[in-house]
């Protein structure tokens, strides 16, 4: 089981657990993690599944590919070098542990 932990601005905080691979978005929004939208259903068109990724996963993840590149720079909340967008990650084992932080707007 892979897991990954969202921490909310107001500092709250869910763990999510799984059993197979899924987007941390799919995971988010599966588990009515609040703050993670999904609305274009993890195409990279929509830029609400933004989240930052804590700086000691991030070179365990994938490139940024074009499509998510253009969506970031119209993110509501601020960019930053750990932006990503939630369903162009895929929570599974190496993944395992990640911890993001959710925007405060999306
Ligand atoms: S769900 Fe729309 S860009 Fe990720």
């Amino acid at each position: 089981m892979a897991k990954v932990t969202f921490r909310s601005s107001d500092g709250s905080e869910a763990v999510v657990g799984l059993d197979t691979p899924m987007s941390i978005m799919r995971a988010a929004v599966t588990h009515n993690v609040a703050g993670i939208v999904g609305e274009c259903g993890g195409n990279a068109m929509c830029a609400t599944c933004h989240v930052y990724v804590r700086e000691e996963f991030l070179d365990r993840l994938p490139e940024i590919e074009d499509e998510e590149e253009e969506m970031l720079d119209g993110v509501t909340a601020p960019r930053s070098h750990r932006s990503r967008l939630s369903c162009q990650l895929v929570l599974d084992d190496a993944l395992d542990g990640i911890v993001v932080d959710i925007p405060e707007a999306q």
